[in-house]
């Protein structure tokens, strides 16, 4: 049987191990019974795996490429009752991750300290995605997070120019009082997944109708940086946009092949000297799309299959509603019911048939041409197993480890 190391992004492996094969397995045969009966079959009763929850849209931070910037500071949270009961209910429908995130800030929503402890007591895994403006809070509850719980700093530079150019923080907070705080949270606990997350922004993005300041040439230093503050990897990821209208996250638009060649060029250049600085102790990681932007394969993450599958597996829960898509928060073609719809088994139900809706009716090879989906090859893959008839028990186990989707 395999074991799920090294392999954050392998979302297919994720969806096979121990815990979670039985929904994949239901989810398959249903499938195929939708696609070859006439007869009515209802979508298992099962919840999402992982969900994505944004506490609040506030935000202490004016982040001039927050791929966020049009949902958040509404003034909208979600209250501490609906947090409970829709991770009560979630829970009990297969609920086996939360990853805090937003939207907003999450440590600046009031109750965050009692929400992880919440979530923690169930021994449901943790992430946290956080500006590090707030650490204090976080190191409140740090102790009670595990080994596989995660705590990631969107930190985007190695420079305080860069930093506050790239974030704009009220206040006066900096990137050393950050990487300070967030040294002594991993020393008091080892056993937090620490990461320094860079969204890669290079020459000549505009957006928002602001220049955004590059900091491509920081790339390797934010390794470095990661070394020195005791980090465990550096995420990267290039700068997605919302595009006007739709609203859908997207890469390169509009599309300028002269210019994407220049950028591909510099990033590879760029990732390359990372890899190098990197040594032993802090690993590099990069995000799907990065990976395929240096491949020059991004085309291919904008060809999906008719049915996204991984909405069964994963969902969105925000002030504004649950969404069946991170890439779709905020956007009405991804909302599958309000934000008290897992609150309790009756909204559960109804946020299930209306799930059920979207798996049959949205059609994601046309709704999500534009967007570079990082779940293009587990859907894919989904896709190809419920084609080929092949036996569900003959999907192999992969031993449990990392349930974040
Ligand atoms: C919008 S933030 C909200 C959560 C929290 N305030 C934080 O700073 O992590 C959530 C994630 O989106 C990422 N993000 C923001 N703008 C982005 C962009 N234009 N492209 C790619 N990722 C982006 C951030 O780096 C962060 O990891």
């Amino acid at each position: 049987m395999e074991k799920l190391t090294q392999k954050e992004h392998d979302f297919s492996a994720k969806l096979r191990q121990r815990s979670v094969i039985e929904s994949l397995r239901q989810y398959i045969t249903w499938q195929r019974e939708v696609r070859t009966r006439e007869a009515h079959s209802p979508l298992p009763l099962k919840g999402p795996a992982s969900v994505n929850m944004d506490l609040t849209s506030a935000c202490n931070f004016r982040c001039p490429h927050c791929v966020d910037s049009g949902i958040i500071n509404t003034g909208e949270s979600l209250d501490l009752d609906t947090i409970k009961q829709s991770i009560e209910t979630l829970q009990q429908n297969g609920l086996l991750s939360v990853i805090l995130i937003g939207g907003g800030e999450p440590t600046v929503h009031k109750d965050f300290e009692e929400i992880v402890r919440f979530i923690r007591e169930r021994d449901i895994q943790v992430g946290i995605a956080t500006n590090g403006s707030r650490l204090e809070r976080v190191e409140k509850v740090a102790g009670l997070l595990k080994e596989g719980d995660w705590l990631r700093l969107s930190l985007d530079a190695a420079s305080e120019e860069t930093f506050r150019k790239s974030h704009r923080p009220a206040g006066n907070v900096t990137l050393g009082k950050i990487l300070e705080d967030a040294r002594r949270i991993k020393e008091a606990n080892p056993a937090i997944s620490l990461g320094y997350s860079h969204v890669i922004v290079w020459e000549g993005i505009r957006y928002n109708g602001h220049d955004l300041t590059p900091n491509i040439e920081e790339v390797p230093d934010s390794v470095r940086m990661a070394k020195e503050y005791s980090f465990d990897y550096v995420s990267f990821k290039p700068c997605l946009l919302r595009l006007e209208g739709s609203g859908k996250e997207s890469l390169f638009d509009p599309p300028d092949p002269e210019r994407e060649e220049k950028v591909i060029n510099q990033v590879r250049e760029k990732m390359d000297q990372a890899e190098q600085a990197s040594g032993r102790s802090v690993k590099v990681l990069k995000s799907v799309n990065l990976q395929a932007m240096m491949d020059k394969t991004l085309h291919e993450l904008k060809r999906q299959p008719v049915v996204c599958h991984s909405q069964f597996f994963r969902t969105v829960l925000a002030p504004s509603g649950i969404f069946h898509c991170p890439a779709l928060r905020g956007v009405s073609d991804g909302r599958i019911a309000g934000s008290e719809g897992y609150q309790g088994r009756d909204r559960f139900l109804q946020t299930h048939e209306s799930l059920e809706k979207s798996i049959k009716g949205f059609d994601a090879a046309k709704e999500c041409s534009v967007v570079v989906c990082f779940y293009h090859h587990v859907n894919w893959w989904v896709e190809r197993f419920i084609e080929s008839g092949e036996d569900v028990s003959e999907i192999a186990i992969v031993e449990d480890n990392n349930f974040f989707l």
